[in-house]
């Protein structure tokens, strides 16, 4: 090996290398025979270079290995070699503008092999056509396709973009335990026996929540950390069992200066590794806005489409739905979709359908057609119900003769605001209303600390139970829970929740009332989180912080849907990993000395 050791990677010749003798090695993406004349692309990490074998033709003089027919008539596709040979430049008319080597090829003297390769379950750079589980149990072939290189290498760009920016700004990278007591955010721990505590457990960090708040206790007022987060909860195109934070605390500051600093932050590693400028403030909206504009708490800017109260022409209507709602203390809300109104009974149908899965219980229609006189007219659906006032419809959604209004009518306005939104969302995928190449970041801010949980019949921490409520509303927590906001805040981008981040408690009497708040009796909060109230009573200062999604980041600045395009192991949609077969079973003495008692159901 050591003579055949690389002294060029297959992307670096260029056309003033001719000449020289160099060695390659890298794995055979295309071989291609052409009357006795062999062409190799060879490719690396790095590139592709085209290697040729040309034993035959006497103006090729150079000595080649007396083996070198032999060995090439063996080469397969994946085959990795080393490749020792001649730069020479391509005659022009061979050239190829396209590849960056292009302008050379390497004429080989001596070709060794360094491993052969089976035929390949999927061809390199078709995986796309393979499914899921068969790319991720061959992931390592899956890994050598030139679109997983550029992910990774992109995770690995923006990874020290991220970290660069945070050391420059002066924070400190601090590991937390990954063996701790559960930190909840809402998912289910995965848990980690102990062998030396018969029945104890270690949970795996759902974040690092609770320790990022010890290092602010413990005086490190600017920590980061690129943590990993284990939470046992349904995969979703943009969620894993495993996943990774840029994880950020810091203590002394308010709300906007958290906000900045993942503003910068997003802004240094947008334009290190995509060359791209963001804006240097996101626009922001209230939860509130959000979800009377968009019907969502992660709306994507990238068009427009806002939803519009319907309400102010329901009185004078006679449609008795829409007058129920109101009167139920609900909302009427419409959705406009210009030149809609060629839509056929089915794509309504089709429409209404992902509304009610949003738990609407129908959606009303109307067309805006040309009107007698050349104005507009409203026709169609229910249509008939709003005669009297059409002119103020119109006028008042700014609709067009061609225009379709979507309405959704419900006695809990979230619901109406929800399933219009859906809908709003469905029509800007179908009809492509956003520009794939665009990146609209915006703030989500002044969220509703708690949320009612119908089931369970009691409040809860709509973020995490350690969130600050906004100063105004400390007087009525206990009082009217529904009504208090609290310093959270969302950084959305693409219809995506990127990051997600609060200014904390920091005091225990005020903990301690929010535990009580969303139903965890006293012994219980002193059990699961007496040391935190404890850190609060030794002059923990205010702080707070954010983690923003590593994996949703590159996914996004990458133009993928799925995380695990950016992920090198990724789990499958059902939590397992089909390359070495995880989870598995575990021997019995093993189990044994855990004191694990496996039921099987
Ligand atoms: P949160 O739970 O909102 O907040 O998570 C923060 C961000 O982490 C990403 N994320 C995920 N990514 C992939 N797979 C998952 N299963 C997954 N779950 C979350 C999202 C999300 O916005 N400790 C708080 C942060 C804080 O308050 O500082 C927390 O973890 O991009």
């Amino acid at each position: 090996m050591e003579t055949m050791k690389r002294t060029v990677t297959c992307g670096e010749l260029r056309a003033d290398r001719a000449g020289q003798t160099v060695v390659l090695n890298g794995w055979i993406h295309r071989k291609r025979d052409h009357g006795g004349i062999t062409f190799i692309n060879l490719r690396d990490r790095y590139g592709v270079t085209q290697v040729v074998v040309d034993t035959k033709t006497p103006a090729a003089a150079h000595t080649v290995a007396p083996d070198l027919d032999a060995v090439v008539a063996e080469l397969r596709s994946e085959y990795c070699i080393a490749v020792e040979g001649v730069v020479r430049l391509r005659p022009e008319e061979m050239a190829n503008p396209s590849m960056p080597t292009g302008a050379i090829e390497a004429l080989a003297s001596k070709i060794v092999i360094l491993n052969k390769s089976e035929p390949l379950p999927f061809q390199i750079d078709e995986t796309i056509n393979a499914g899921e589980d068969l790319r991720l149990t061959y992931r390592y072939l899956d890994m050598r396709s030139e679109r997983m290189q550029r992910r990774i290498k992109l995770r690995s760009d923006v990874t020290f973009a991220a970290r660069e920016f945070m050391i420059n700004q002066g924070f400190y990278e601090i590991e937390t335990p990954t063996f701790i007591k559960p930190t909840p955010e809402g998912a289910r721990d995965y848990l980690v026996p102990s062998r030396l505590y018969a029945g104890k457990f270690y949970a795996l960090p759902q974040s690092p929540q609770l320790y990022k708040q010890m290092l602010m206790a413990g005086g490190f007022d600017k920590y980061f950390q690129i943590a990993r987060c284990y939470r046992d909860e349904d995969s979703r195109g943009d969620r894993q069992p495993e996943f990774t934070q840029i994880d950020i605390e810091m203590s002394f500051v308010s709300r906007d200066d958290i906000l900045s600093i993942t503003e910068w932050l997003m802004g240094h590693v947008f334009m290190k590794t995509l060359g791209i400028a963001l804006p240097e403030r996101f626009k922001r909206l209230t939860w509130e806005e959000a979800q009377e504009k968009y019907g969502s708490d992660k709306p994507d800017l990238r068009f427009g489409m806002e939803l519009r109260d319907f309400a102010p022409y329901v009185e004078a209507a006679g449609f008795q739905a829409f007058k129920d709602a109101l009167a139920e203390g609900g909302g009427v809300k419409a959705l406009v979709v210009r030149g809609g109104a060629d839509y056929s009974r089915k794509r309504i149908e089709e429409l209404e359908a992902h509304a009610k899965i949003y738990k609407a219980k129908g959606m009303a229609w109307m067309k805006v057609a040309s009107g007698a006189t050349g104005g507009a007219a409203l026709e169609g659906g229910v249509a008939k119900f709003f005669t009297a006032n059409a002119g103020d419809v119109i006028k008042g959604l700014d609709v067009a003769p061609g225009d379709l209004i979507l309405i959704v009518a419900d006695a809990k306005r979230k619901i109406a605001n929800t399933a219009l939104g859906a809908v709003r969302v469905k029509l800007g995928k179908d009809l492509r209303l956003a520009d794939p190449r665009a990146f609209e970041f915006v703030w989500v801010v002044d969220f509703p600390l708690f949320e009612f949980n119908e089931e369970a019949n009691h409040w809860e921490a709509a973020h995490h139970l350690f969130s600050q409520p906004q100063e105004q509303y400390h007087d009525i927590l206990e009082s009217d829970p529904g009504a208090v906001l609290g310093d959270l805040y969302d950084l959305v981008l693409n219809g995506y929740e990127l990051a997600s981040g609060s200014i904390r408690v920091h005091k225990p009497e005020l903990q301690k009332r929010i535990f009580s708040i969303a139903g965890i009796p006293p012994e219980e909060a002193e059990r699961k989180f007496g040391f935190l109230t404890n850190a609060f009573k030794y002059g923990a200062p205010p702080h707070g912080g954010i983690a923003s999604g590593l994996d949703r980041l590159v996914m996004l600045m990458a133009g993928e849907t799925s995380i695990k395009e950016v992920i090198a192991f990724p789990k499958n949609s059902f939590a397992a990993s089909p390359m070495d077969d995880c989870p598995c079973e575990i021997e019995q003495k093993q189990l044994d000395e855990l004191h694990v008692v496996v039921r099987t159901p």
